[in-house]
């Protein structure tokens, strides 16, 4: 048997049966929450879970799941949490980790949701699954679709998805459609294709979908031992940063927590409405028309989880933040350098975040602080590639070789000094 668990919408408080395929309030149209019978759950939780590994089916208990032989699963989770002295230093922080989501199956975050969404597609028997996408959502969903046999069709913003992720969507035999508009376009598209039509939505507005992802919490919390002071996150649909807040929630509520972070949230400057809401102290986003963004993860101007957000942020008393491309950029090389973690350039607006809030004071020197990776940095070379001049070719010879490392230009990119071999000074 599975875990008792129900649908409670967030805005007027209704009930709905978690066995059909629906994804906001039929009373008042808001968005669905899973809630759990948690008088019923067994007793000795945190004991039963370390004996399992580090993974999103570790928490299979506060997990929606009927039937649990029929899992899709790609081995998700687990990933690791990197401590980052080098980065810390670099920033003018003492105690600060990466989760790195980039270590999932195909590349980011998405997997811990979709393990668990294409899991209840199949158990809702939905023959074609479909998503709106800037790029990850895609990939994942379209890799868990093949495992599970099941078809994918995918809508995304022409022109504005990395190419590895598409080659992603591709290769695990997606229906792709590009749509001349941005991802909100795209997301109101396939919401109304999936109400005419016996297709599942996989965006995050499926409730089910974050439960996957509220396990990242509950990784954290195992891997540390305790509650950080603060989780950065990148926002754009907002459904990550509202997933994990529910997960610490959970743990806390279960007695398996003390104490609860702060959430932060970090936003592109041309995609920001979340981060102006919340400055400006509103009830709710005003959405921007056209964003822009180099991060194109994040390039979002109406985040369908806006609410459960600024929830997030609000009652954790934590903050909200944005970032030009020019940080974003930044940031990503400055974890590359210091800590050899490539992530994509959304990830890396956490770590940009960070550095700003650092510099305003408004994280201290010494707390204790987890800055979440979304995705992984070979999803979207584009903008890397860019940045750096073009790698010299010369002839096949040792002579050749030596005399272009000798080139003052090479010698300080790569900072061999004054000899080559030289040990690296401390
Ligand atoms: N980081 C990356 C790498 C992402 O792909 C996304 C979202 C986010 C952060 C933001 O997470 O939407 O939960 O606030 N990507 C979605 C997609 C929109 O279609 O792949 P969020």
């Amino acid at each position: 048997m599975g875990a008792a668990f129900h649908l409670r919408c967030i805005g007027c408080g209704a009930i709905h049966d978690p066995w059909e395929a629906i994804y906001v309030c039929r009373r008042c149209g808001d968005l669905l929450d899973v809630v759990y019978d948690y008088d019923r759950l067994p007793a000795g939780l945190r004991a039963m879970w370390r004996r399992r590994p580090l993974s999103v089916w570790r928490y299979r208990e506060i997990l929606p799941v009927g039937d649990r032989s029929k899992v899709v699963t790609l081995g998700e989770g687990g990933t690791g949490l990197h401590r980052c002295p080098g980065l810390a230093r670099a920033i003018g922080m003492r105690d600060l980790y990466v989760k790195n989501e980039g270590e999932n199956p195909t590349g980011s975050f998405k997997d811990r949701g979709m393990t668990v969404g294409v899991t209840k597609a199949l158990e809702l028997r939905m023959g074609t699954v479909a998503c709106a996408s800037t790029g990850n959502t895609s990939a994942s969903l379209s890799a868990y679709a093949a495992k599970a046999s099941l078809d994918c069709i995918v809508i995304v913003p022409s022109g504005k998805v990395a190419l590895g992720k598409l080659a992603q969507a591709m290769v695990h035999g997606a229906r792709i459609v590009a749509i001349r508009g941005n991802f909100d376009d795209a997301l109101a598209i396939v919401r109304k294709l999936c109400s005419a039509y016996s297709v599942y939505l996989l965006n995050s507005i499926n409730a089910f979908r974050l439960e996957g992802q509220k396990t990242l919490a509950m990784e954290v919390a195992d891997q540390l031992g305790a509650a950080p002071d603060s989780i950065i996150v990148p926002v754009g649909n907002a459904g990550n940063i509202s997933a994990i807040w529910k997960g610490l929630v959970e743990l806390h509520r279960l007695g398996l927590l003390d104490a609860l972070p702060r959430m932060i949230g970090i936003q592109a400057e041309g995609a920001s409405p979340i981060v102006d809401a919340i400055r400006a102290g509103d009830a709710a986003i005003t959405p921007v028309a056209s964003p822009e963004t180099i991060a194109t993860a994040i390039r979002i101007g109406r985040p369908v989880n806006w609410k459960k957000a600024m929830r997030a942020i609000r009652e954790s008393g934590g903050l909200a933040e944005k970032v030009s491309d020019g940080e974003i950029v930044e940031a990503q090389s400055l974890l590359a350098r210091t800590e050899g973690l490539f992530v994509e350039p959304a990830s890396a607006a956490s770590i940009a975040g960070l550095r700003k809030l650092v510099a305003l004071g408004a994280v201290e020197e010494d707390e204790r602080v987890v800055c979440v990776t979304t995705g992984h940095g070979l999803k979207d070379i584009g903008i890397v590639i860019g940045r750096f001049p073009p790698i010299e070719e010369v002839e096949a010879s040792l002579e050749s070789v030596r005399a272009c490392l000798a080139d003052p230009f090479v010698r300080a990119a790569f900072s061999f000094g004054d000899g080559f071999g030289r040990a690296k000074a401390r």
